[in-house]
């Protein structure tokens, strides 16, 4: 039988498109907060909708103590700029640590100690490239995916002798719903079109264009196949980048 793997924030966006990359080798459960959306990749994957918050541990301690996931994408994020002392800057700060860093490992730590007696099992953190770099206005994102990078590395020199896999994706920009709410302040605050505004960004990707978030979906199923653990793939938009090797599972 297949394995069973869990894509959250598999409603848009990059989390979608990992649900249609995977489907023909998993069984899946697409999580996520919004049950319409949920329902339609389901139906047009084949997979189990799941609506799961993430910053809720008891419905987190539930879905990892009902169903026997043997692969976890972590998916759910979200991104809102800011400046440096900002009223509302640590209320940011622990919002984006509560979600993109705490909702992620959350589920980890719930299924590494079945995975330690079942013989291992498989992690895709979907990072960023501001978890290997900073910029200006995205403090608070930033901090919560270089937390995300560190615990991965972490844990995935950890758990190697488990056969526990914890691998690291940072794409820049990628063209999801996420990078269009991104244009749309740029249009607002500097009055540039939606193209312009689109261009300025796909600019700022080291391969110069956004990054298709079926690029992300190959990147993580390739990383699912890995023998290695640890590796952390940085995309571009052109050649990914392996920034760190990892190490083997064996
Ligand atoms: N777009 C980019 O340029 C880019 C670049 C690098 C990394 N990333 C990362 O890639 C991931 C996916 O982003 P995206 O671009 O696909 O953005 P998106 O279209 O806005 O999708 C974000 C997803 O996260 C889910 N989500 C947010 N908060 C959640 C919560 N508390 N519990 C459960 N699900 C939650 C949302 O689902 P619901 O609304 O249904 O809950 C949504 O499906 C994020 O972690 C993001 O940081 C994005």
């Amino acid at each position: 039988m297949k394995e069973l793997a869990l894509v959250t924030g598999g409603g848009g966006g990059i989390g979608a498109a990992i649900c249609r990359a995977l489907a023909p080798e998993y069984r899946l459960l697409v999580a996520g907060r919004n049950a319409a959306r949920l329902q339609a990749v389901a139906e047009e994957v084949g997979a189990t909708p799941l609506e799961l918050d993430v910053t809720d541990s008891r419905r987190s301690q539930k879905v990892a103590a009902e169903h026997d996931i043997r692969c976890l994408i972590a998916g759910a994020g979200f991104g809102r700029s800011g400046p440096v002392g900002a009223a509302d800057a640590i209320a940011s700060l622990r919002s984006h640590l509560e979600t993109n860093f705490i909702g992620a490992v959350r589920l980890v730590e719930l299924l590494v100690p079945r995975w330690k007696e079942s013989g291992g099992g498989r992690v895709v953190f979907i990072a960023s490239s501001a978890a290997l770099d900073g910029y200006p206005y995205v403090s608070a994102y930033a901090a919560s995916k270089h937390a995300l990078l560190g615990y991965a590395r972490s844990a995935a020199k950890e758990l190697a002798r488990h056969r526990i896999a914890i691998q690291i994706l940072c794409p820049h920009y990628v063209d999801t719903p996420m990078t269009a709410a991104s244009v749309a302040r740029i249009c607002e605050t500097t009055g540039r079109t939606e193209a312009e505004a689109r261009a300025s960004l796909a600019q700022k990707n080291p391969g110069g264009r956004l990054i298709t978030p079926r690029e992300v979906a190959e990147a993580t199923l390739e990383l699912l196949r890995s023998p290695r653990t640890g590796v952390v793939l940085e995309l571009v938009g052109g050649d990914s980048i392996e920034r760190e090797p990892g190490l083997s599972l064996d």
